[in-house]
């Protein structure tokens, strides 16, 4: 879900539906506001549906007020209706709340109002937060006492903020756990509060994150963060760099299309100030780990989510075959709940690899949290500045630098992350010395090459991309192969084409299919091959006339000029060649451009597919 507050001189109804336009892609089933002015009173303005609705609602039945709060949802509790969109209101209808995240003992908690007398109107966790808001301050006569004993009282992770009419200039926001990121925007007697910078990034670039059991009171004329048990703390103000334009569409019809053209970009500001070519190093200094530290690590275990998680299966061929160390590639769901045994008592070895676009998936984070209490350190690659991931990594975030991703389906931050593991395994092969200089400067060469690669492939692959999803967008199904370090690429295009344009579609490694998938393949099926010309290119290419034997429309992924591919396959995608650990980077673009281009023929919105949401705070 996306958070919003505003509180200054300005038309607080503006500032926060600007600012949930922005932040549309953390969720958009339903949205909504409140404005106070003290003359008009509180103006609450509900709607199903995308943030759209709401304006058109607005339009009709306007708010003012300099100060306000707005939400865009993303449905846990209750299903989508007007009634479960927040902001929710305490009994006596002078206090409002949004949250994102979960209240697990929410039914515990309402029960124990319901027989205090409490009635409640929609099905969701956060008016549960409200009306215990509201008994607290009626007690106290202070809100931010009372949004305290409530989050005393709450279990789970929560991001929340609340406004009472009887204070009218504040604002109070609190983070506990990791159930996303609470932002504080600080402007010139005036204050934003986000969960996510692109919200109030037009407005500020100097912010405060809250930390877990922080509570910040914030006012046009300051702001003061507390723990949750009332004791000051203090937290530092961080100048973002980011332009507000990079979160603007600009001429773009969609953010997905301008993020897959930005890679070039995003592959040289990963790389920025991270290779020292003269000297043939890598200068990786964001990691907080010693070469001694380095050559300590045995094992590794990648966890991650989603697209991350493929980042994190080509992130141990990387690190394995560079480095020689041994990885384990995680779900981070699975991770948590597995009991998992990391290292033994004597042998402090092992190293956790959390890699996040957002830095809030609150998987991946308990993941880390996991590491944590068994005593192993963890290496963040982190896409989002200062966000919780970034945080807990006491082995030191490896930011992406990508700047912000709001397409829902990952292309600039995958790509990027594949780059950065690539770097961190340079950086364990130098310290542990299992690649000579001479390689290690090769290896160098070829990521330089990489972002002029990239826009060549962008260049090269579309029109080709364009003509295939024209004539396969109708496709019910489509199956992805690839192998070695580019079956997580097979897997990785199944994903983008799946979420964004409803296909269904697999990804599998080639060498498998003849045990289950080939019994799909028919001639209405595209099956997507990668194959570039690497130690497994034969192989491939077996595979490839297996399909071909089962009448299969085979588009394949490989080199430029490849004439023997280009024979055996229906159509050739041709990509530069780079080495081939880093070949993964370039072949999965076609497929990001491929899937954007059948969403777009199906009439789906690419960057906000159904049902998904860009950040999952929620288990
Ligand atoms: C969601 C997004 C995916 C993303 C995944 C992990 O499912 O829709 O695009 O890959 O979360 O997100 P993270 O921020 O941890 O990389």
């Amino acid at each position: 879900c996306g958070i919003v507050g505003y509180v200054g001189s300005r038309d607080a109804t503006e500032v926060v539906i600007n600012g949930l336009q922005r932040l549309e892609y953390r969720g958009y089933d339903s949205a909504g506001i409140a404005i106070y002015d003290p003359t008009i009173g509180l103006q609450l303005r509900r709607s199903v549906g995308k943030l759209h609705n709401l304006q058109q609602r607005l339009a009709a039945e306007p708010t003012r007020g300099q100060i306000g709060i707005g939400h865009t949802r993303w449905a846990t509790h209750g299903g989508v209706t007007e009634i479960n969109a927040h902001p929710h209101r305490d009994a006596s209808g002078t206090i409002v709340v949004i949250q994102n995240g979960i209240v697990e003992n929410y039914l515990q908690l309402k029960g124990r109002l319901i027989e205090l007398g409490y009635q409640f109107e929609s099905q969701t966790d956060t008016e549960v937060i409200a009306k215990l808001v509201g008994l607290y301050y009626h007690q106290h006569r202070d809100l931010v006492t009372a949004v305290r004993q409530t989050l005393q009282e709450l279990r789970g992770g929560n991001a929340i903020v609340a406004f009472c009419i009887h204070e009218p200039d504040t604002l109070v926001a609190a983070r506990l756990g990791n159930a996303g990121g609470v932002v504080i925007g600080l402007g010139d007697n005036e204050q934003f509060i986000a969960s996510d910078i692109p919200a109030i990034l037009d407005y500020t670039r100097n912010l405060i994150f809250l930390e877990d059991r922080d509570v910040a009171v914030v006012r046009r004329h300051e702001v003061t963060i507390t723990h949750l048990d009332g004791t000051p703390v203090e937290r530092a103000i961080h100048a973002i760099p980011w332009d507000p334009i990079a979160a603007a569409k600009g001429d773009y019809r969609h953010f997905m299309q301008k993020e897959i053209d930005e890679q070039p970009r995003a592959l040289m500001d990963v790389l920025r100030g991270r290779i020292d070519q003269e000297h043939g190093r890598i200068e990786l200094t964001d990691i907080r780990l010693s070469d001694a530290d380095l050559r300590r690590v045995r094992r590794i275990y990648a966890v991650a989510c989603g697209t991350a998680w493929h980042a994190g299966l080509v992130a141990k061929f990387l690190i394995e075959q560079l480095a020689r160390v041994r990885v384990e590639v995680d779900y981070a769901s699975e991770f948590r709940y597995r009991n998992p045994i990391l290292q033994s008592d004597d042998e402090r070895d092992a190293l956790l690899l959390a890699i996040t676009q957002s830095g809030e998936t609150v998987d991946t984070l308990a993941a880390m949290e996991e590491a944590r209490n068994q005593g192993v350190s963890s290496v963040a690659i982190v896409n989002a500045i200062g966000s919780q991931a970034a945080r807990l990594a006491d082995g030191g975030p490896i930011y992406l630098h990508a700047g912000p991703e709001i397409g829902v389906a990952s292309t600039k931050a995958f790509t990027s992350m594949l780059v950065a593991a690539y770097l961190f395994a340079l950086r364990l092969a130098q310290a542990r010395g299992t690649l000579t200089p001479a390689q290690i400067r090769e290896h160098i060469q070829a990521l330089i090459e990489l972002p002029g690669k990239a826009a060549q492939t962008i260049e090269q692959t579309t029109p080709l991309c364009i003509k295939l999803a024209e004539r396969y967008h109708k496709a019910s199904n489509a199956l992805f192969l690839g192998r070695q370090i580019n079956y997580p690429i097979a897997l990785e295009g199944a994903l983008k084409l799946k979420e964004i344009s409803y296909i269904h579609a697999e990804g599998y490694p080639a060498g498998e299919m003849k045990h289950g998938p080939i019994a799909l393949i028919d001639e209405q099926m595209p099956v997507i091959c990668i194959a570039p010309r690497d130690h497994i290119y034969e192989k491939m290419v077996s595979n490839i006339e297996q399909v071909r034997a089962r009448h299969g429309q085979v588009i394949a992924i490989g080199h430029l000029g490849d004439e023997l591919l280009a024979e055996k396959a229906h159509h050739l995608i041709g990509v530069p060649a780079t080495l081939p650990l880093l070949q993964p980077v370039l072949n999965v673009i076609p497929l990001q451009i491929f899937a954007y281009h059948v969403a777009v023929l199906r009439g789906c919105d690419a960057d906000q597919p159904r049902n998904l949401a860009k950040s999952v705070t929620v288990e």
